[in-house]
């Protein structure tokens, strides 16, 4: 069947302004910000992939929500208007606003987490780990092998292993284990889905086990979506109904609300447990803020109630993840080296691929983002050995099989022809791979060093 093309289901009403920079400034720009595009100048940018966190258009209707903001200290009709929203949206009973999606990580964890637990999850991410190794936890990663690899086409790579659960529950046992951590659309492995069937049979398996699901639901109406579009029996089911299911299968939740809902603050925790959210009021005051606000002013809790709202629409959802499969396809084509299947929220490059003589001690990602800045003024973000840190009992770097470079698009942000500037940088970058030089640190942050590290090049022939 010949494709369709697919079009924003909405128009623009305003727009900001934005300045191409020249390569000479760009160089210079790198070098200031230590080859890290997080310590760029956001005015020194020209197309902004380096995240879709924050930095989604928000709708008129949100914005009219801003204008009603109840901020009052405590009961602000806004909150309820939140609450209403994720129990008829995500099907829990009870939420917790935070600040963000760590916020909300960080109260679970210290909830849920005692010294010497394990936490599986289906891969990592950096402030989710975090949060679980700061409470007395250590991450297992239980995401099937197809996630590693970036050439497996497996369309649900987000799929569970259930050997490597079993493995873990007979080397450590069930009581070591509060809950697993489940991921939608899971973003270290390239925003790829899990599949209802095999979030139905964790469930199972957790019931067996006693052992809780805690729902990541970051990017859930995206995983929704390719549901609908890849597992059987569900293409006649609407974004919003798959979402409903998917957290009915789980019993908590910790979401950043920047990225699905377009939001530019906010995220919260939710659950089903009146014991844990009792237990989570009482945290979240010490934390965040009064359990009516933690840490949201009233004008952006009513903003979020209404991007939740549009978050799950169908059209929205086939004209987002059409945009990054437009782009994904554009790449694709050229030959240039991808994590495979296009993926919800970007496109990873594989820097590995793209930058084969360069060692992984080198830092091949980060070299990437920073190349791609300087030829186009594209900022993009690195997730490879940088974002993996080191290991918390050895101390020695972690090195991830996938040393990617995500091209991330905001929500109702870029146009298609941003997109085709973005291929054409991309493709012009990887024509020249050979010269971009390794990396080394300058200054290592203790913890997340992704965020503040700074670098400088490599010289010819040194490590
Ligand atoms: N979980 C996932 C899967 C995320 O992608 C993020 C943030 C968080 C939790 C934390 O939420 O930022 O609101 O505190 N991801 C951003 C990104 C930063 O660029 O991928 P937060």
């Amino acid at each position: 069947m010949e494709k369709r093309s697919w079009a924003e289901p909405y128009k623009i009403k305003m727009v900001e302004l934005i300045k191409m920079t020249t390569k000479e400034e760009r160089q210079a720009a790198i070098i200031e910000a230590g080859y890290n595009t997080f310590l760029l100048k956001s005015e020194d940018v020209y197309i902004d992939l380096l995240t879709d966190s924050g930095v989604g258009a928000m709708s008129d209707r949100q914005w009219a929500g801003i204008m009603m903001g109840d901020e009052a200290y405590a009961g602000s009709r806004n909150f309820y208007h939140l609450r209403d929203a994720v129990e008829s949206h995500y099907s829990y009973r009870f939420t917790v606003p935070t600040h963000q999606g760590r916020g909300a990580e960080n109260i679970l964890s210290q909830l849920l987490i005692k010294e010497g637990d394990y936490l599986p999850g289906n891969m990592y991410f950096t402030t989710t780990r975090l949060h679980q190794e700061l409470a007395g936890g250590t991450f297992v990663d239980i995401i099937i092998d197809e996630a590693h690899d970036p050439n497996s086409t497996h369309p649900f790579k987000g799929n569970v292993d259930f050997i490597k659960l079993d493995n873990l529950v007979n080397e450590v046992g069930a009581d070591k284990i509060p809950y697993v951590c489940i991921a939608t659309c899971v973003n270290m492995a390239g925003g790829q889905p899990i599949s209802l069937a095999s979030l139905r049979e964790l469930r199972k398996w957790c019931d067996k086990h006693g052992i809780l699901i805690v729902h990541d639901m970051t990017r859930v109406a995206e995983n929704a979506y390719f549901i609908q579009q890849r597992e059987e029996g569900y293409r006649s089911k609407t974004v919003k109904e798959i979402v409903s299911e998917i957290c009915e299968l789980t019993d908590a939740a910790t979401m950043s609300s920047k990225k699905d809902a377009m939001v530019n603050i906010g995220g919260f925790l939710a659950m089903n447990d009146a014991r844990l959210y009792e237990q989570a009021c009482e945290l979240v005051v010490v934390y965040e803020g009064l359990h009516t606000y933690g840490g949201m002013a009233g004008r952006d809790m009513e903003a979020l109630a209404i991007g939740i709202t549009e978050s799950v629409q169908d059209d929205h959802m086939q004209a987002r993840v059409g945009q990054i499969e437009y782009l994904w396809d554009r790449l694709e084509s050229a030959g240039v080296p991808l994590v495979k299947p296009c993926g919800g929220h970007a496109v990873f490059l594989d820097a590995r691929a793209m930058l084969p003589h360069l060692p992984q001690n080198q830092f091949p990602a980060q070299a990437l983002a920073a190349a791609l800045y300087v030829e186009s003024g594209i900022r993009a973000m690195e997730r490879g050995v940088v974002s993996a840190g080191r290991d918390k009992n050895t101390g020695q770097n972690r090195l991830p099989k996938l040393e990617l470079v995500r091209l991330t698009i905001p929500r109702r942000v870029y146009t298609q022809a941003h997109m085709d500037v973005t291929a054409e940088s991309v493709i012009r970058v990887m024509k020249h791979a050979d010269e971009v030089k390794g990396l080394r640190f300058t200054y290592e942050p203790r913890m997340l060093r992704f965020f503040q590290g700074r670098f400088e090049e490599c010289l010819a022939g040194t490590e």
